[in-house]
């Protein structure tokens, strides 16, 4: 069995995967997973050169059965769970009065209703890490869009203030069987989902993936006794806007 081993949703790039290289370095055994295979192959060739421990299981989780088999291959592979990255998401933008049904639905599939089930899942997996050391940790990546809903990203926001929502709630279920969980709320990170806007905003001049990932060491350093519900990370300016 690992020491300590962490599931990274989402870890295919961007914030997921820069999470699960500082947990790698950490001396975490990673499960990283990410709907498309070939992507994915290549992030975790990437940690694999750096001399990390990973496991990888593709899984759209837009589906509750590959959500599932994810669990279980991670537990089969581990045998424990300290940390769980919920951490999958997509956006779509566009005004309420043109947006497209299939586009909902997708946002509603990956980022709520997957980070609901992958808590779930994860949960039993969870309690005894947490009975173990008073620590395990939940972080379930909304967005500052889910703190102050953004025009043309109607969908998206509410998809996020609801990942804001079931992560207090889970707080009320599970702190007392020592696992933390947390929701991150960032404003525009340089990863590829921010591709569109390099226009308007350089990404050097966003957040970067790698405070996103200090984020989680700062979460694990803390004693069992100090909870953090939330995290926002913003950009210089204006609290509110996610650009
Ligand atoms: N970048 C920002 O400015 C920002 C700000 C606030 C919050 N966030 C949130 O941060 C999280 C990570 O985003 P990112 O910025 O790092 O974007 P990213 O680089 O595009 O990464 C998104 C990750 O989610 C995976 N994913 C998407 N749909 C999936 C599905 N159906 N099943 C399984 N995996 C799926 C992607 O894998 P595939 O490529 O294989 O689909 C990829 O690994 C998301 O929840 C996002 O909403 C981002």
């Amino acid at each position: 069995m690992a020491g300590r081993a962490a599931l990274v949703t989402g870890g295919s790039s961007g914030i997921g995967l820069a999470i699960a290289r500082a947990l790698g370095q950490d001396g975490y055994s990673l499960t990283v997973s990410a709907r498309r295979p070939d992507k994915l192959e290549q992030a975790v060739e990437g940690l694999h050169a750096d001399g990390l421990e990973v496991e990888s299981v593709p899984a759209n989780v837009a589906r509750e059965e590959e959500i599932v088999a994810l669990v279980e291959r991670h537990r089969d592979r581990w045998g424990r769970m300290d940390v769980l990255i919920n951490n999958a998401g997509v956006g779509i933008g566009g005004e309420i009065a043109e947006h497209q049904t299939k586009h909902l639905d997708m946002q509603l599939d990956v980022n709520l209703r997957a980070v609901y089930i992958t808590l779930r899942e994860s949960i039993p997996l969870l309690r005894q890490a947490g009975s173990e050391h008073g620590k395990a940790l939940v972080v379930n990546t909304a967005s500052i869009a889910g703190k102050f809903g953004q025009p043309w990203l109607a969908a998206y926001s509410a998809t996020k203030a609801a990942v804001v929502g079931l992560s207090q709630s889970a707080h009320g279920e599970i702190a007392k069987d020592g696992i933390q969980v947390t929701a991150f709320c960032p404003a525009f990170v340089a990863t590829p989902m921010t591709d569109w806007a390099e226009d308007r905003v350089p990404k050097e001049e966003m957040i970067q993936p790698e405070d996103i990932a200090e984020a989680v060491r700062f979460l694990l350093r803390t004693s069992p006794a100090c909870i953090v519900p939330e995290i926002q990370f913003v950009r210089a300016g204006d609290l509110m806007r996610a650009t």
